[in-house]
């Protein structure tokens, strides 16, 4: 058997590390804009040893003492990668998804431009309910094979960790089946990393008190029992689940070991970001109607805010100011995706489009966004930590198709990557 060779990148044009500090805590304001800390400029070298980064420095230095025998690009000694002068960065990291469902909602689109709300939608028929009519009608099998067809897409946009709930089931068996599906795509291109939302939404044929039951008494035991998720999560909005009804299921879960990370203040602040502080939630996300004293606390308390613009742009409504007021304070948050059958996206790059293009930020800070500062939130959950290009870190990273940085959210609805890598593997190339 021949051992795998080390791989030796050069030629390498700008390298965003974002490795300054403690790469397992997130940045915050001006620190996430930082280039002097956070990328290296061209000409460094990186070696890549059994699925991490084994040493990074000066391209000639590196050459000499990997490739010393190098000649016209070739080494008996490492495999060599001539990146061109292409900028590299972190794998992305995706927070927040609901990766498995089935179904169809695209008729959406024309009830919301007659004027129908979400609310309105989901009160008629559609909604959250019209995709768990669907999804409980698909096999554990085809849900997976749904599952690596949403994670190509992923890979596609240089997504390397991603979070994916449950909570198109709303029932013992369709969440267990969702969950077990989820378990199997973890780790072949990604980090899969699972939470539980069976408190998505109230299923039609139970009243809203036995289904509460059922999730503390049937689905949270076996979800916890089996070992299926790492965090509860609820989507806490007024005709959802309110304030009383998420603090018990956030209580339950954690006598249980599950973390919380939860939907707050998509459409009106109901002081869900205050009570996801209160509760020492993982992350708030949505949080876009959120006052400023909930901001303030949750980041004193560790609460990351996540904001999902994809989801007000596909629902045609004001990206927000939230993120600037973050920026402004030095509030910590992130960014993610939020694919849903309402917004179908997998890609980081386009939606850090929407907040460069749209909502004025540094491409850097949200590069941040979308990779060291998420990662905080899940890397309690993985062996090595992510979100960072660091020595000894696994080798999870993304070569560009430029030489600048600046690129990566600069090609909306195109992919601005030529290479992914995963632990140290090729998962996508061009
Ligand atoms: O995060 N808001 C709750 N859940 C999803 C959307 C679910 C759906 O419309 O199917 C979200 O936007
Ligand atoms: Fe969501």
């Amino acid at each position: 058997m021949s051992a795998i060779m080390d791989l030796l990148l050069f030629n390498i044009g700008e390298l965003a590390t974002l490795s300054h500090g403690d790469v397992s805590k997130p940045l915050s304001g001006t620190e996430m804009a930082n280039r002097e800390e956070l990328i290296i400029e061209s000409g460094s070298s990186m070696l890549i040893s059994q699925g991490k980064i084994a040493k990074i420095g000066p391209e000639q230095e590196l050459l000499e003492e990997f490739a010393p025998d190098m000649e016209n690009g070739k080494s008996n000694l490492v495999e060599l990668l001539n990146v061109n002068g292409a900028a590299i960065i972190p794998g992305l990291v995706d927070c927040h998804t609901h990766l498995l469902w089935s179904g169809d909602r695209s008729n959406e689109i024309r009830l919301r431009q007659k004027g129908l709300t979400y609310q309105d939608i989901s009160n008629q028929g559609g909604g959250i309910n019209k995709t768990v009519i669907s999804t409980r009608k698909a096999s554990q099998k085809e849900l997976e094979s749904i599952g690596h067809r949403n994670l190509l897409q992923s890979s596609n946009y240089g997504t390397t960790t991603i979070e994916a709930k449950s909570g198109y089931g709303l029932s013992v068996d369709s969440e267990i089946k969702i969950l077990q599906a989820t378990a199997s795509l973890d780790g072949i291109n990604h980090n899969v990393l699972p939470t539980w939302l069976g408190a998505h939404d109230f299923p039609k044929e139970k009243k809203p008190s036995e289904y509460m039951d059922e999730l503390i008494h049937e689905q949270l035991p076996l979800v916890a029992e089996k070992n299926l998720a790492k965090w509860i999560d609820v989507f806490c909005e007024p005709g959802w689940f309110n304030l009383e009804q998420t603090e018990t299921l956030v209580k339950n879960a954690k006598n249980f070991g599950l973390k919380s990370r939860l939907h707050v203040d998509e459409f009106v602040d109901s002081g869900g970001l205050s009570l996801a502080a209160e509760l020492g939630s993982c992350s708030a996300d949505h949080v876009g109607f959120s006052n400023s004293d909930s901001r303030d606390k949750a980041n004193k308390s560790g609460t990351m805010q996540v904001f999902l613009p994809g989801t007000p742009y596909v629902l045609g409504k004001d990206l927000g100011e939230g993120i600037q007021e973050c920026l402004e304070n030095n509030w910590n948050f992130s960014l993610a995706t939020d694919f849903n059958p309402n917004c179908q996206t997998l890609s980081l790059p386009f939606i850090a489009s929407l907040a460069t293009h749209r909502i004025g930020i540094d491409p850097l800070t949200a590069l941040v966004a979308c990779t060291r500062n998420p990662a905080s939130t899940l890397n309690d959950e993985l062996e090595n930590c992510v979100g960072s290009i660091n020595v000894g870190g696994p080798a999870d990273f993304n070569i560009l198709n430029a030489k600048s940085i600046d690129y990566w959210c600069q090609t909306p609805g195109v992919s601005p990557i030529s290479k992914t890598f995963f632990s140290g593997s090729i998962v996508k190339s061009y």
